[in-house]
C-alpha cells in the first residue's frame, strides 16, 4: 500500500481525533522510522516516550517472541513467571512494596487515584495535583489534569481534585484541608512544556506529606524507565514516594503500566476491588523484563546521562543563534526548546527534512530521543532543526 491509499482508509473508517502528520509508518529500528514510500525519518520522538529504547529492540523482539509460542494471555486470576519475575525486578530497583500491572499510562493513574481513595476511605479523597500537569485522557486522569483545555468538552468532571501551582510550595500547603488524602506531581512535566520540579520543591512536599499524613505519588509515566538519567526520575531527587507510576518507554513498545505501591499501602485493597483484563499479560510482562534488560546491558542510563549533557549543550549554542528560542529546558534526553512564538512551523520544517520531533503547549518543541541514540544522530538532528529553524522563521 501507499501512504495515500492507507491515509484514505483512515479518512473514510478512523475517528478523526488525531492531528495526524501524514506520514504512514511501515517499519522502525533504533532511531530511524521508515514510511511506505521507503523515505527514512530520524525519530527524535519514537512513540512519544513509548520508543525508549528504540523502535523494534532485537532484545525485546526475541523475547516477546518466545513467550508468545508459549502464553500470550491469562487473566491476573493465574500466576505466571513473566509478571512474577518483573514485580520482583522493578520492586528491587525502586523501593520495597508491591506493584500492580496495567496497560496504559492513564490507567496506572486511575489505579492509583482509586488506590489513594482506598486509604483515606472514607474521609479522605482529595487529591492535590499541579496546573500545567499532564496525567492522561480517561475520566478519573482527565480530573486529576491541571489543565482546562483537554477537559472542557466532557464535563462534568469527576470531583476531589485541586490544582495548585507548580514547584510551589505554599500552594500545596495551603490546599491541604481535612479531606485531603494524596499529592500527585510529575518531576519533570512533559506534556505541560517540559518543567522541571525543583529538588527542594519535592523534599519539601516529601516532609509536608510526611507530617499531614498524605500520601505522595510521582507520576513517572514520561520519566521513569531511565529517560532523565537514573531508572527512576526520584532518585536524582533523594525522595521516594508512597506510589510510583510508570508506563510509556518501561514497555519497550509494548502496552505496559505499572504502579508500585510502598509496602505500607500495598495490602489495602479488597479483593477484586480492583482489576484489570488485560494487565500484565505474559507478553507485556515479558517486554518489560526484556526492557530492563536491555537498559542495564547496554549501559543505556551512561548513555542518557552523557548524551543528554551533548544534547543540552549542542542547544544552548544554538540558542545563541537563533532569537527565536528563549529557553532550553530539561532532564536527560527529556529535552524542551522555549519558543517565543508557535512551534508547528519548525515541527512541519523538520519533518519536511526526514526529522522527527514534538511541539507542546504550542511553543515547546519536544525531544525525547531513544535512550541508545548516538552521537551521529544527535548531530545530524541539530543540522537539520538549524536548518528547519532557519526556513521557519527566516532566521539565520
Ligand atoms: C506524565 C503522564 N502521565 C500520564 C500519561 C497518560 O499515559 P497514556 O497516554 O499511556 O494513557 C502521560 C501521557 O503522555 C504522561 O505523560
Amino acid at each position: 500500500m501507499k501512504t495515500k491509499e492507507i491515509a484514505k482508509l483512515y479518512d473514510r473508517y478512523a475517528i478523526p481525533v488525531y492531528n495526524r502528520l501524514g506520514i504512514a509508518a511501515r517499519k522502525g529500528s533504533g532511531s530511524w522510522l521508515w514510511d511506505y514510500e521507503g523515505r527514512r525519518y530520524l525519530d527524535l520522538f519514537p512513540g512519544w516516550g513509548v520508543g525508549a529504547i528504540g523502535h523494534c529492540h532485537p532484545h525485546v523482539i526475541r523475547t516477546v517472541t518466545a513467550q508468545m509460542k508459549k502464553l500470550m494471555h491469562v487473566p491476573n486470576t493465574f500466576y505466571h513467571e513473566p509478571q512474577a519475575r518483573l514485580a520482583r525486578m522493578l520492586v528491587t530497583s525502586a523501593f520495597p512494596g508491591k506493584i500492580f500491572l496495567c496497560s496504559t499510562g492513564a490507567e496506572a493513574v486511575e489505579g492509583a487515584i482509586k488506590l489513594a481513595r482506598r486509604v483515606g476511605y472514607p474521609k479522605r479523597y482529595e487529591i492535590i495535583t499541579m496546573k500545567q500537569s499532564f496525567h492522561g485522557r480517561t475520566m478519573g486522569a482527565l480530573a486529576a489534569t491541571g489543565q482546562t483545555k483537554h477537559s472542557k468538552w466532557f464535563r462534568p468532571m469527576l470531583s476531589g481534585f485541586r490544582h495548585v501551582p507548580f514547584n510551589d510550595i505554599r500552594a500545596v500547603r495551603r490546599a491541604i484541608g481535612p479531606k485531603t488524602v494524596a499529592v500527585m506531581v510529575e518531576l519533570v512535566q512533559g506534556e505541560g512544556g517540559i518543567h522541571v520540579a525543583s529538588k527542594k520543591y519535592i523534599r519539601q512536599l516529601k516532609e509536608l506529606c510526611r507530617r499531614k499524613g498524605l500520601l505522595l505519588i510521582f507520576d513517572e509515566i514520561s520519566t521513569g524507565g531511565g529517560r532523565t538519567g537514573t531508572l527512576f526520575c526520584y532518585q536524582q531527587y533523594g525522595v521516594t514516594p508512597d506510589i510510583l507510576l510508570l508506563a510509556k518507554g518501561i514497555g519497550g513498545g509494548l502496552n505496559l503500566g505499572i504502579i508500585l505501591a510502598g509496602r505500607h499501602i500495598s495490602d489495602v485493597w479488597e479483593k477484586a476491588s480492583h482489576a484489570t483484563t488485560f494487565g500484565g499479560n505474559p507478553v507485556a510482562a515479558a517486554a518489560g523484563i526484556a526492557t530492563l534488560e536491555v537498559i542495564r546491558r547496554e549501559k543505556l542510563l551512561q548513555n542518557v546521562r552523557k548524551q543528554g549533557a551533548y544534547f543540552m549543550k549542542r542547544l544552548a549554542e544554538l540558542k545563541k543563534e537563533i532569537p527565536a528560542i528563549r529557553e532550553i529546558r530539561g532532564m536527560g534526553l527529556m529535552i524542551g526548546i522555549q519558543m517565543d512564538r508557535p512551534g508547528a512551523p519548525v515541527v512541519q520544517a523538520c519533518l519536511r527534512r526526514g526529522l522527527l520531533i514534538n511541539c507542546s503547549q504550542q511553543t515547546v518543541l519536544r525531544i525525547y530521543p531513544a535512550m541508545n541514540v548516538t552521537r551521529k544522530q544527535i548531530d545530524l538532528g541539530l543540522k537539520i532543526l538549524k536548518q528547519a529553524f532557519e526556513e521557519a522563521l527566516g532566521q539565520k
